[in-house]
């Protein structure tokens, strides 16, 4: 496959999905034996579901916690990590993935636009910032408190609230030359969103998965592949 070439003034914006996690064991959302399969958004991953039923939603981010830390990243997160490497402050990673694999993999200059599970966050939005939390939480009343003394939710973006650093994001964008964009479907906005406000002031855009996302179209390049199999040895840096 031809590789993608990196000029040394090329500006590099990445932004992955569940599917750059998929070869490190992480089920992806609207696969078939997906998260959405197994679960209702309404009912784990919207403001409403904490109101309602706060055990069922700690319930579904403990399962995921313990599937994220017992994952290891795969070759598509060195991959850009060892591209972060290369090009410094030149590369920008978004990710709506929620894991730490990029982390864990070497990567840096990264957002994570939907939260982390690695994070819980006080429940009465008082204002303190995320704190560090990796526990499985068995029971309600397990659930960690905020200094406030509020209960923690998860630090998750969950539907119908606002992504996180969008104002980072944009400004990432709109100095990019280059948008990689690895293992997502394109149903979420404003993510699905990025490909086209890259394209509007001349950027190259390249998509990475096995099938085609619903926003192909905005894309100069489809590499059809698995991300741990098709990064590796996608790149070409000029040196700078
Ligand atoms: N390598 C690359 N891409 C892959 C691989 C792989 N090995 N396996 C699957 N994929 C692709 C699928 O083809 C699909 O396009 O990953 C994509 C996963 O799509 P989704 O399951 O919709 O996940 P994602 O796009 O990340 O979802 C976006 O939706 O539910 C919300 O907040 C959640 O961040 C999530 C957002
Ligand atoms: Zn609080």
């Amino acid at each position: 496959m031809a590789p993608i070439s990196i000029a040394a003034t090329d500006r590099v914006f990445v932004l992955t999905g569940a599917g750059i996690s998929a070869e490190s064991g992480l089920p992806t959302f609207r696969a078939s034996d997906g998260l959405w399969a197994g679960h209702r958004i309404e009912d784990v991953c919207t403001p409403e579901a904490l109101q309602r039923n706060p055990a069922l939603v700690w319930e579904f981010y403990s399962a995921r916690r313990v599937s994220a830390q017992q994952a290891q990243p795969n070759p598509a997160h060195f991959a850009l990590a060892k591209l972060e490497g290369r090009l410094g402050d030149r590369f920008f990673l978004c990710t709506q993935n929620v894991d730490d694999l990029h982390e864990r993999a070497g990567s840096r200059r990264l957002v994570h636009m939907h939260g982390e599970l690695a994070k819980s966050r006080c429940e009465a939005d008082c204002g303190r910032p995320p704190v560090e939390d990796h526990s499985i939480y068995r029971s309600l009343d397990e659930v960690g408190r905020c200094v406030c003394g509020a209960r923690l939710r998860p630090h998750i973006v969950f539907f119908g609230e606002i992504p996180l650093a969008m104002d980072r994001i944009q400004q990432e964008i709109d100095r990019a030359t280059l948008m990689l964009v690895v293992g997502t479907s394109g149903s979420v906005y404003p993510a699905a969103n990025f490909v086209h406000w890259a394209r509007t002031h001349g950027a190259r855009t390249v998509y990475v998965g096995p099938e085609p996302p619903l926003n192909a179209t905005a894309f100069t390049r489809v590499v059809e592949g698995r991300a741990g199999e098709a990064l590796p040895d996608l790149f070409n840096v000029a040196e700078s």
